[in-house]
């Protein structure tokens, strides 16, 4: 089958004005996503409060989320935040026994690394794995730290910074030799590319629906692996999480049978609208479609990159790379700001301008990068 990717542009209308190159920010607006929150409004108006359509919001969520995980909706928690996810994850981890070490990588974003080491006064000892000299994290670094005093790996799949993109499989499969868990942040990955929980041997998954997802913010997901579930008694609660909803029991804590133990309280309404119009985007389109195309613009974007002198500093390999080309410069806050009065809105983080590309983007919109860096030329900039 042919994806028109053409029409599939007409959908953003932000793209008739702008170059946008900032999915991994937050992603450009679906028409059907406007509609969901035009939705969400007009029951508000005409019914009050309308429960019952609410909680089939969020359950089919739960489902379009586990179809692009490749998982059941029973392994999915739907949660306010990445963090959210990550923290409930947490509470229901013990670090006291002989397995005290939680594993994160010099890739990780704040909030991943931050929540590991808010567990160090539970008993946590949180290690990073270093990148290499070229600044890329080879798997030897990973397999010098995952040991038999390792709890938990928890790492990004992409890396916020620069684009790069760890080999999660590899990673979970040392992991699993060495009888630690395995947790992928696939916040920068999830929506430009497939992430299949099971193909990449991860016992848990975490991200959100303002990126790639095409949904909004204040909506995340958290996948468990279904055989570690029983186990798995969050500390981090709510009644949203309870076994049975309605039984409004005030004398105990009875988990849920699912990944819905790792909810909490009501949940995040409107952005259940908006997410599920954006999962349905990305499930008609197929990830494997998306990834193909966003992979093909990358690359356009590396090589007109190179063309001008004007070296990323994203790995050039297909398979280490996510939808992001980083490119540093002198003043990355002044050359991003400089981008957005020509239309054009990137990113910056540290000295590197981020360029983050989704289906929706064209080879006209990287050509038109191209052309403006190469007018920028003199802010070209170390490598950091
Ligand atoms: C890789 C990664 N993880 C986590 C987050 C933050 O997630 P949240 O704000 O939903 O906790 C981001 C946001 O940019 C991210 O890029």
């Amino acid at each position: 089958m042919t994806i028109d990717f053409e029409a599939l542009r007409r959908r953003f209308p932000v793209l008739r004005r702008k170059t946008y190159l900032n999915s991994g920010s937050y992603c450009a607006l679906a028409d059907t996503v406007r509609e969901a929150f035009d939705a969400y409004m007009d029951d508000r108006l005409a019914v009050g409060a309308n429960w019952d359509v609410w909680v089939m919001k969020n359950e089919a969520v739960r489902a379009a989320m586990a179809q692009v995980l490749r998982v059941t909706p029973d392994e999915i928690a739907v949660t306010a935040s990445a963090s959210a996810g990550i923290n409930a994850l947490a509470s229901a981890l013990d670090f006291n026994g002989p397995r005290d070490k939680v594993v994160i990588s010099d890739f990780e974003f704040p909030t991943n690394a931050q929540i590991w080491h808010a567990q160090e006064r539970r008993g946590a000892r949180v290690v990073h794995v270093p990148a290499g000299a070229d600044g890329y994290i080879p798997l030897e670094n990973f397999a010098r730290l995952i040991d038999e005093r390792t709890r938990l790996v928890a790492v990004t799949q992409v890396c916020f910074r620069n684009g790069a993109r760890l080999d999660i499989a590899a990673i979970a499969r040392l992991a699993r030799e060495r009888g630690a868990l395995m947790m992928v942040d696939c916040y920068q990955a999830i929506g430009a590319m497939t992430v299949d929980a099971r193909a990449l041997g991860v016992d848990f998954a975490v991200g959100g629906m303002l990126k790639y997802l095409l949904g909004t913010a204040g909506i995340g997901f958290l996948y468990v692996r279904s055989g570690l579930i029983p186990e798995l008694v969050p500390s981090n609660s709510g009644w949203f999480a309870q076994q049975d909803i309605t039984a409004m029991d005030i004398t105990a804590n009875r988990p849920s049978q699912s990944a819905r133990r790792f909810e909490a309280g009501t949940p995040p309404v409107v952005n259940c609208y908006a997410a599920e119009a954006g999962l349905k985007i990305i499930l008609e389109t197929g990830t494997d479609a998306i990834e193909a195309r966003v992979r093909a613009l990358t690359r356009h974007c590396l090589e007109g990159l190179g063309a001008i002198g004007w070296p990323a500093v994203t790995p050039p390999e297909d398979a280490r790379r996510g939808p992001m080309v980083a490119v540093p410069a002198r003043d990355a806050a002044g050359l991003f700001a400089r981008l957005l009065q020509e239309d054009i809105v990137t990113s910056f983080r540290d000295n590197n301008i981020r360029a983050t590309i989704h289906f929706y983007n064209s080879t006209a919109d990287i050509d038109r990068f191209i052309a403006a860096m190469g007018a920028h030329r003199g802010q070209f900039g170390p490598r950091t």
